[in-house]
């Protein structure tokens, strides 16, 4: 492995407008909303306009390791420190799918009580991580992601046995265009998610965040050995249309887990772009290094209170952060707007008030 050549230091100009964002995100929120509504009427409940189901609600710690080199003791990392926790796992489709159809798995981490200047005035102390199981964003503009988001509205229309059958073809179309070095098209690449145990998972933030006085896209991968063994394994058929609430239930009534997190620095921005969330930064260019555990004891994660909680009163939002760890890139621009607007309309259809929560205790056990 070659060793990484100087690390890109953060400048507000390495960001770049894209043509038309204002208009592209304007329209992307729009038909979020739209989804949005018709979902809400159909459970006669506000969920979530993206990762709408939750599998379980974990608390923990984020333990900053000691001794890190200058480049990765940054922001949030810059000491060892322990910080309070509360991840949320889900899959991505702003709807309740069966947990047999394979799709994206998400894992949200809240930092409770960080200090320092915020990336948006909002008064909280909390740093959100909003992490997928892929290392890109296949539509990684505003421009692709607006194309995206008419792929994602026909989703609502059709029916779990038809996803499958989806997905099932893009992976066969992956596999191939794979095998001949050839580019997947980022629909296939979309569809192609395998259907797997979320806790063997590894997430990542797909897009890239200032990482102090760096830039780096950062990931979450498993640690202890529990959650290692669990990678790539198969979800049963038989655990049915919640196989996945009954998985994380079952393994954290009886243990606990650690996962790494991992960032990966900026050294070379044309070929570890910011503005492109579609490209793959080469590890031989940057390897993902290892700056804080998770620790995740074992628990009840999915409790009537902590779900209705988790699903109802909070928010994630990757604006939730540190000026040291503002999001980049035009398709982190426009989750400013998206994040609100979706967390706005199911809080008011609830009749709820949005929760941000100060400290640990306020997560209902
Ligand atoms: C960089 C790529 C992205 C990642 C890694 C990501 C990840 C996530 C995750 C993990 C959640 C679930 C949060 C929770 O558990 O509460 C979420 C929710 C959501 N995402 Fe994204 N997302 C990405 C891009 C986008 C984009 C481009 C948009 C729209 C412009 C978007 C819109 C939303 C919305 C509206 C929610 C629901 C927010 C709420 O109601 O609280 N996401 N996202």
């Amino acid at each position: 492995m070659t060793e990484p050549v100087g690390y890109v230091r953060y400048r507000d100009d390495l960001e770049q407008p894209f043509p038309d964002e204002e208009e592209l995100t304007r329209q992307v929120v729009a038909a979020m909303l739209e989804a949005n509504k018709q979902v809400a009427a159909k459970h006669r409940h506000g969920l979530r306009d993206a990762h709408a189901k939750s599998h379980g609600v974990l608390v923990g710690e984020l333990r900053v390791h000691a001794g890190l080199p200058p480049h990765l003791a940054q922001g949030l990392f810059e000491a060892p420190a322990t910080f309070p926790i509360v991840v949320r796992l889900s899959t991505a489709p702003g709807d309740l799918r069966s947990d047999q159809v394979p799709v994206q798995r998400g894992f949200a981490m809240k930092v409770l009580g960080v200090s320092g200047d915020r990336a948006v005035e909002d008064g909280f102390s909390t740093q959100d991580f909003l992490l997928v199981n892929h290392p890109t964003l296949p539509f990684g503009t505003i421009g692709e992601y607006a194309k995206l988001q008419n792929l994602l509205e026909s989703q609502p229309r059709q029916s779990d046995q038809q996803l499958k059958v989806l997905g099932a073809g893009a992976r066969v179309a992956d596999a191939v265009l794979t095998r001949l070095h050839r580019p997947i098209p980022p629909a296939v690449e979309t569809l192609a998610a395998r259907n797997n145990h979320i806790l063997g998972e590894t997430f990542h933030s797909m897009a890239a965040v200032r990482y102090g006085d760096h830039v780096a896209k950062l990931s979450v991968a498993p640690r202890s050995t529990n959650v290692k063994n669990l990678t790539g394994q198969p979800v049963d058929p038989k655990l049915g249309e919640s196989a996945l609430r009954e998985l994380v239930g079952d393994f954290f009534a009886e243990l606990g887990a650690e996962y790494d997190l991992r960032a990966q620095l900026c050294v070379d921005v044309e070929r570890m772009p910011i503005e492109d969330a579609s490209v793959l930064w080469p590890e031989e260019l940057s390897p993902h290094e290892v700056v804080a555990t998770v620790h995740l004891p074992a628990q009840d994660p999915y409790s009537d209170a902590r779900r209705r909680y988790a699903d109802d009163l909070l928010s994630f939002n990757p604006w939730h952060a540190l000026a040291a760890h503002r999001p980049l890139g035009s398709v982190m621009r426009s989750r400013r707007s998206a994040y609100p607007h979706s967390s706005t309309f199911r809080h008011d259809y609830n009749g709820v008030t949005e929760h941000e929560p100060v400290s640990i205790d306020e997560i209902p056990a």
